[in-house]
C-alpha cells in the first residue's frame, strides 16, 4: 500500500517529466537521431552541412545563428570562408586565422566555448543579441578544414550535452569529407 502511494503520485511524476533539464536532454537526443538520419541518407558533405545547419537552427531554441566556415584552399595566409548558415546576415564572411573566436578555434584545432562574448576580446560581433558562442573545428585526416559556429541569444548556452551534440555534428561532416 505504502509503495503504491509513493510510486503513483501523479504530481511528482508530472513534475519530473516536465523539468527543463529532462526536456533539453530529450530534445538533444531527438536532434542527434535526426542528424544520424541525414548522415545515413548518404548526402555529400555540402548537403550534409546544409541539412545540419537547418536542423540545428530550426530545432534547438538557443541556437540562433548556425553556420559553417571552411578554409579556402590555396590561400596564403589561410582564410575561413562562410558557407551554409542560418540566422542574421553577418559582415564576417571571410575571417583570417588570427582573428575572432572562429580564427582561434581553427588555428588551435580545439573547440572554443564562450559563455559571455562581451567579456572575450577576440569576439567579432555578428548580432547585437548574441550572448554566447561555440566554435568546433572540422577535421579531415587530422587537419582542420573548417568549423561549425553557433551563436546564442542566451548566455552560456553551449555546455555539457549541447557541446557534445555540436561536436558530434562537426565530426560527422569531417567523416563525410574524408570519405569523398
Ligand atoms: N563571432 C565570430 C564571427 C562569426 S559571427 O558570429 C557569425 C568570431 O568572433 O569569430
Amino acid at each position: 500500500m505504502i509503495s503504491m502511494a509513493t510510486t503513483s503520485n501523479p504530481a511528482k511524476s508530472g513534475a519530473a517529466k516536465s523539468s527543463p533539464a529532462k526536456i533539453d536532454l530529450a530534445k538533444i537526443k531527438e536532434v542527434r537521431d535526426s542528424v544520424d538520419r541525414l548522415y545515413s541518407e548518404g548526402r555529400g558533405a555540402d548537403r550534409l552541412m546544409e541539412g545540419i545547419t537547418d536542423l540545428l537552427n530550426e530545432q534547438m531554441l538557443k541556437y540562433n545563428w548556425v553556420g559553417f566556415y571552411m578554409l579556402e584552399e590555396g590561400t596564403t595566409p589561410p582564410v575561413l570562408v562562410l558557407g551554409h548558415y542560418r540566422g542574421a546576415m553577418t559582415p564576417h564572411t571571410r575571417i583570417p586565422l588570427n582573428q575572432g573566436i572562429c580564427g582561434a578555434a581553427a588555428s588551435s584545432g580545439k573547440t572554443v566555448v564562450v559563455d559571455d562574448v562581451h567579456k572575450d576580446s577576440r569576439y567579432l560581433a555578428c548580432s547585437l543579441e548574441t550572448k554566447s558562442e561555440i566554435v568546433v573545428p572540422v577535421f579531415v585526416n587530422g587537419n582542420v578544414v573548417g568549423e561549425l559556429d553557433i551563436d546564442s541569444h542566451f548566455p552560456a548556452a553551449f555546455r555539457g550535452e549541447d557541446r557534445k551534440l555540436i561536436e558530434y555534428c562537426a565530426q560527422l561532416v569531417g567523416q563525410r569529407l574524408e570519405s569523398k
